[in-house]
């Protein structure tokens, strides 16, 4: 029978100068393969008596778990270094810039949503977000558009089930974000909100989910002069020209006394498309002074305060300003979509 001590001491001075995993690897071999020290060991046992067997046995294991530790304890170690020294050589630099060909873009509607904000930002709208999915409420009642009421069918709406008592749905408009803030804040307000919203439609010129922004300015004194200003130069400044042709049409929203449709003259050139004719229109918003019932509804006193809203689609004004033809390309995710109308991150 061997000297378990000079096994155990063998096996630590091996260990100690494993210095790699192959090294480690070896040494496990030696020690706990089946042609290893371990199990020669074991093969010795049958020459023994039954008492020394008992004895040299439990030494056996006791020996064979303490060097199965050491090489886990061992190993862990090792790999450890090993990923460290590969951190050290693998280093990425984030910062520098991406491969032309694997550069990703920004999508049209996030520019046009970035270009709207910066516009309506230094006219001194604030920016205020709403939630997606909304209550009837906040959606219809509150707006003017009572259960029942026609005004409902204009917009095919996503339900969802009841919460706490409310019926739910996916905000059809963003004039909810309107409701939201006259509720939260006291007048003046002057506020912008710009997202998502959803109805049940699909087609050429509809999709199921696309962009508004809407837009309220609450205070003492506003008329339609102050609405009609401020759309103009938010349209200039946005299509970059002087000479808009505009035409407000009389139209009916229920939240809004009186109420106007606005559309905006373009011209249409070997496919490209030039803001400031009056040789095609196309509808791109609908605006009106807030309705005294609505402010009656949010405990806003309509002999004290006015005011005026309008709610633009996104998506119409990125296709006239980038003379993008079908609204569904927006949302199909073509990769070649994206290469052609994505915008350069310049940041
Ligand atoms: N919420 C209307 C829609 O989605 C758009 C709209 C019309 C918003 C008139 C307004 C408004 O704020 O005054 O069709």
């Amino acid at each position: 029978m061997q000297n378990f001590e000079q096994i155990k001491q063998n096996f630590f001075n091996q260990l100690s100068t494993a210095n790699s995993l192959e090294k480690l690897e070896e040494l496990r071999v030696n020690f706990l393969g089946k042609k290893g020290v371990m199990n020669d060991l074991m093969l010795d046992l049958k020459n023994l008596t039954v008492e020394e067997k008992k004895h040299f046995g439990a030494n056996i294991n006791q020996l064979k778990t303490n060097i199965t530790n050491e090489l886990q304890t061992k190993k862990e170690q090792l790999e450890l270094i090993d990923l460290n020294a590969k951190l050290q050589t693998e280093k990425l630099d984030l910062t520098a810039p991406a491969r032309q060909e694997n550069q990703g873009s920004i999508h049209p509607i996030s520019q046009t949503i970035d270009e709207i904000k910066n516009i309506f930002g230094k006219l001194g709208f604030e920016i205020v977000d709403g939630p997606e999915i909304e209550d009837d409420f906040h959606n219809f009642s509150a707006l003017n558009i009572p259960e029942h009421h026609p005004a409902r069918q204009m917009q095919d709406t996503f339900y969802l089930p009841e919460n706490d008592g409310k019926n739910m749905l996916l905000r059809t408009h963003t004039s909810s974000v309107q409701i939201r803030k006259m509720l939260g804040q006291k007048p003046p307000l002057k506020i912008i909100s710009l997202g998502k919203v959803y109805r049940s439609d699909s087609d050429q010129t509809h999709t199921p989910m696309f962009h508004q922004i809407e837009a309220l300015v609450i205070d003492k004194n506003i008329n339609m002069g102050n609405l009609k200003w401020t759309i103009e130069k938010f349209l200039q400044e946005f299509f970059e020209v002087q000479n808009l042709e505009t035409r407000f049409r009389p139209s009916f929203f229920p939240f809004t006394e009186p109420s106007c449709e606005l559309d905006i003259g373009f011209s249409k050139k070997d496919g490209r498309i030039k803001i400031g004719s009056n040789e095609n229109f196309l509808e791109i918003l609908g605006c009106g002074m807030v309705h005294p019932q609505v402010l009656i509804n949010v405990g806003i006193d309509p002999k004290e305060y006015q005011g005026f809203a309008f709610g633009i689609g996104i998506e119409r004004l990125a296709m006239l300003k980038y003379g993008i033809n079908d609204l569904r390309m927006f949302f199909e995710g073509d990769i070649r979509f994206l290469k052609h109308y994505g915008f350069k991150n310049n940041d």
